[in-house]
């Protein structure tokens, strides 16, 4: 049988896709690797007919297109990469037998910055904490710390953390942002009083996220070779000076620019202007805990007057090469730590092991840790097989362990620490809060302009809140610091006698 000839309109566009293919070295393919005749008209029955089904390339290139999205991260959406290097300065094998501080030496790392509430295209001007995230690629596995730029935290407890977000994100039934309903939340939450006076000032509208400091905001155990704990919170010091947007001119880039922290990171590493970060940290023997008047495990707490150590600084070099290979697949998750640093028992952070993982093989898949920028750079080697995606090259009959045949040896120096206990079991708020001593010093430390853009920022909001809420949102402030209670009273347009008879009921 002999096949018709090509004429006409459909000669012509085979003619011009052979051309481009000759002058192309690469050929165009399908997923399956064949190549493509034709990328440029779906095939059809005859010059006025329907497309037809046997035409592979055109289902196959609608198939992957109609897939190209995962889900975005419930929290955190928007965000900018980069790849650099962590290089240990200290000798602090007192502290920790972790490679990762070993001095002098270096170990790769991908950070990734975010905004926190609203979606993956979202404006990065929009008020919010910015969220500060390594992978440290060590040589004892990944060590993730998944912080932010403030050192506290909103809440205490991570049973809340739902309740929370949803008080933050848009309205379900309109989709509009609303402020009212966070404060409606948050009255119920005195402890949130720090962090929301971090919020609304010009801290939550960062100018780059090159010019911001990081922390990893709970404590962490830090275990030496003798099995020995400290608790110990780490701070990323930025090496370019702070800078933050006042309200004009967060408004101003927000008409002008709203990828400027993406922009400005990825523009700086393309010319050279690699930024640079120190780390702390700061430490506490387990019985020093006892000392303080508020729980040094409460994650909207910071450590006043514990000295702090610098203990390696860490360079960005790299901007990815594909967006969503590298920051939008990289999965950071708290759970990911390595012999030397363990979790503390702070509420929030125990909650935060089980959630990231948890989102992750929803977000990025089972084996979403194979991929090459979440993959350690030392072998993974146990029984875990198998699931969707999975290629990983399994050539033993061994897949568990213990074996006689072909054993996988435990480690006695990742043995996790042992944490001495008593009472029972129990559903109790922690018993040192001190919920307002901490909000009213971080006021105080504010300069006379800071102040004000703090209290006409946060007094306008909260002018739109219910009348109840807003007089206990009120009280909390007042009772952190009477000037800065008076002055938001007063934008607010609230009764100043009214916080102060609500303020006075309440203990710090
Ligand atoms: C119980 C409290 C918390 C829960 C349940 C929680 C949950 C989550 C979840 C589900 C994600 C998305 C992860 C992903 O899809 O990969 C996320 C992202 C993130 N969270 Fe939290 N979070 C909590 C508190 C915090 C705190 C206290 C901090 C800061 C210390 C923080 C910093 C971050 C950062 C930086 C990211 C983005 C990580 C990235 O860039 O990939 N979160 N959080």
């Amino acid at each position: 049988m002999k096949f018709a000839q090509p004429t006409g309109a459909w000669a012509g566009a085979l003619a011009a896709s052979l051309l481009c293919l000759s002058a192309q070295a690469a050929p165009l393919t399908r997923d399956n690797g064949a190549p493509v005749g034709n990328n440029q008209n779906s095939q059809t029955a005859g010059p006025n007919g329907p497309a037809l089904l046997q035409d592979v390339q055109l289902l196959q290139k609608l198939q992957r297109f109609d897939r190209e999205r995962i889900p975005e991260r419930v929290v955190h959406a928007r965000g900018t990469g980069a790849h650099g290097e962590f290089t240990a300065t200290e000798d602090i094998s007192d502290l920790t037998l972790a490679k990762v501080f070993e001095k002098g030496s270096t170990t790769p790392v991908f950070v990734r910055f975010s905004t926190v509430v609203h979606g993956l295209h979202s404006p990065e001007t929009l008020r919010d904490p910015r969220g500060f995230a390594t992978k440290f690629y060590t040589a004892d596995g990944n060590w993730d710390l998944v912080g932010n730029n403030f050192p506290t935290f909103f809440i205490r407890d991570a049973i809340k953390f739902p309740d929370m977000v949803h008080s933050f994100k848009p309205d379900p039934r309109t989709n509009l942002d609303d402020d009212s309903r966070r404060f409606d939340f948050l009255s119920f939450h005195p402890e949130s009083t720090r962090t929301l006076t971090l919020l609304y000032s010009n801290q939550g509208t960062p100018a780059s996220y090159r010019q911001m400091d990081g922390n990893g905001v709970h404590a962490y155990k830090l275990v030496n070779d003798q099995g020995e704990v400290h608790y110990a919170k780490f701070r990323w010091a930025t090496l370019q000076g702070i800078r933050n947007f006042d309200p004009k001119e967060n408004e101003a880039m927000q008409g002008k620019d709203y990828s400027h922290l993406s922009r400005d990171l990825i523009e700086a590493i393309d010319r050279g202007d690699h930024p640079k970060w120190d780390l702390y940290v700061q430490v506490l023997k387990p019985e020093q805990l006892a000392d303080f008047e508020f729980d040094p495990l409460d994650a909207t707490k910071i450590w006043p007057d514990v000295p702090e150590r610098k203990i390696g600084q860490m360079v960005l070099n790299r901007n990815p090469q594909n967006i969503f290979q590298e920051t939008e697949q990289v999965a950071m998750a708290p759970a990911n730590l390595v012999p030397g640093i363990e979790p503390s028992e702070d509420r929030l952070l125990q909650g935060r092991l089980f959630a990231y993982a948890d989102t992750q093989l929803h977000r990025v898949g089972t084996n979403g840790l194979s991929l090459p920028i979440n993959r350690p750079q030392v072998e993974v080697n146990n029984g875990n097989q198998d699931g969707a995606m999975n290629f990983g090259q399994t050539t033993t009959s061994v897949n568990y362990q213990p074996s006689r045949r072909e054993n996988r040896e435990e480690t006695p120096r990742a043995v996790y620490s042992q944490l001495p206990l008593s009472g029972t079991t129990q559903q109790a708020p922690i018993q040192r809060e001190q919920n307002f001593k901490q909000a009213g010093e971080l006021y105080r430390s504010f300069s006379a302009k800071e102040k004000k853009d703090l209290i006409n920022t946060l007094g306008g909001e909260l002018a739109r809140t219910d009348d109840e809420a807003k007089h206990i949102m009120l009280s909390f402030f007042y009772k952190a610091d009477t000037e800065y209670g008076e002055g938001l009273t007063r934008v607010a347009k609230a009764d100043l006698n009214r916080v102060k008879t609500l303020a006075a009921e309440l203990q710090d």
